[in-house]
């Protein structure tokens, strides 16, 4: 049978991870796919010294790509928004199915590009799009297909989780750490989206709507970032054994789908919380299952590959079926999404750590545990340390039980507003996934 003939648009990091593992495992993938895959065209505005693309045709026009007659898959690997939607609605309206590493495209665009790919009978594969290597979106959509899934909670940005391991472990600073990042490939072309949260938000969008069977609703994604953490609050956690990880957590409950993400405490002995480095890790908890993990690299040159050229072969082998017995592109079949809505942070529920800056006076502590038993906020633990010699405020932390984020905020106001507490209440929530 003729190969399926492939056009790689962008040779970054994750093109060049493509192209060579298709070279390099051509003939296995062959043998799974059925056919052979060809790389027939390539699209790239320099070319990329980790990759040797020989005599394999070259244009500068990802355009070009979509239009070309030869080509079957399109595989889109420039990212960001805009040429990208070009670029994948053009193949689509031509006919040709599309392999994408693009989270956020997916997550902003994901709707209109489902619908018009259902309308051309084309598929739109996007395992790339979260977690890197872990084949976390097949195991949702295929894999737990006989579970109501409760929530999922991962660590879904490598810089993220980079930046917070070298912090912790080596005591390195976040610009040193980011610019490592960078250099390996890992960081997004604006970092910010890794360090404020926004590219684990375009992730968390896409494994909640797998999960749920709802509409992808970015928009309505909470989202906070790393910067603001401080080593106090890293060595506090720590002591009161539990780690900060960047977590996106989407936890489906009766009021609607809570989708957020922060820093998190995790207790210390999760297997979760031992994730490291540039290293992604997502929990599924569906009703039959119970709780799952899913590890592997997050991002990065042949990881990404790897389940981009998944993909392919997945492509490959469902080319040839009917399109209506396919795999839904968000696991449920398109008319049956559901309008479970997404809540706003302020009905959100979990446990809470707080540190609170007070002075050293008697019954401070009272005052503080007056204020948050008002608001039926129950403390699971309480430390407090010695005053501190420059300013001799006291650190009291604590460990709440879960509660709805709404009184949180107004428990933190009042205690903000207290005469011997000084200045703002440091609040990082805390889940124990269990
Ligand atoms: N910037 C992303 C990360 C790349 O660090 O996880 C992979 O999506």
């Amino acid at each position: 049978m003729k190969p399926v003939k492939v056009g790689i648009c962008g040779l970054g990091t994750v093109g060049s991870g493509t192209f060579n593992v298709l070279k390099r495992n051509a003939e296995e993938i062959a043998r799974r796919a059925g056919r052979g895959i060809e790389v027939a065209q390539i699209a790239q505005r320099r070319p990329n010294p980790h990759c040797d693309t020989g005599s394999t045709p070259i244009t500068a026009d990802v355009l070009a790509v979509a239009d070309n007659p030869e080509i079957d898959v399109v595989v889109e690997l420039i990212g960001g928004y805009t040429l990208a939607r070009e670029l994948v609605l053009r193949a689509i309206a031509n006919g040709k199915h599309v392999v994408t590493a693009n989270k956020a495209l997916i997550a902003v665009h994901g709707n209109e590009i489902f619908a018009r790919a259902r309308e051309q009978g084309v598929i739109v594969a996007f395992e790339a799009s979260v977690a890197g290597g872990i084949p976390v979106i097949k195991a949702l959509r295929e894999g737990l297909a006989a579970n109501r899934i409760n929530w999922v909670a991962g660590i879904i940005n490598g810089t993220g989780n980079f930046i917070l391991s070298e912090m912790r472990e080596k005591g390195r600073t976040f610009p040193d750490v980011l610019a490592e990042a960078q250099a390996l490939g890992y960081a997004e072309a604006d970092p910010t989206f890794d360090v404020e949260g926004i590219d684990a938000a375009h992730k968390l969008t896409i494994l909640a709507s797998i999960a749920f069977g709802i509409p992808l609703q970015f928009d309505k994604a909470y989202t906070e970032g790393i910067t603001r953490l401080t080593t106090a609050d890293v060595g506090y956690a720590e002591a009161l054994g539990y780690r900060i990880k960047h977590l996106g957590v989407a936890r489906s409950t009766a009021q609607g789908i809570e989708l957020r993400v922060h820093p998190t405490l995790i207790p210390a002995d999760r297997l979760i919380a031992n994730v490291n480095g540039v290293m992604n890790a997502v929990m599924v908890n569906g009703d039959a299952v119970g709780s799952t993990l899913f590890y592997g690299a997050g991002a990065g040159r042949e990881p990404t590959a790897s389940a981009v050229v998944a993909d392919l072969v997945d492509v490959v082998r469902a080319m040839t079926s009917d399109p209506e017995n396919r795999v839904p592109h968000l696991a449920f079949q398109p008319d049956a999404l559901s309008d479970h809505p997404v809540l706003p942070i302020e009905s959100c529920e979990s446990a809470y750590y707080l540190r609170i800056q007070a002075k050293d006076h008697p019954g401070v502590l009272a005052q503080v545990a007056s204020i948050l038993s008002a608001r039926g906020i129950n403390i699971e633990s309480i430390m407090q340390k010695e005053a501190e010699e420059h300013d001799g405020l006291v650190p009291m932390i604590l460990i709440t039980h879960r509660v709805t984020e709404r009184h949180m905020v107004e428990a933190i106001t009042a205690l903000e507003a207290l005469d011997d507490v000084i200045g703002d209440v440091v609040r990082i929530r805390v889940e124990h996934l269990n």
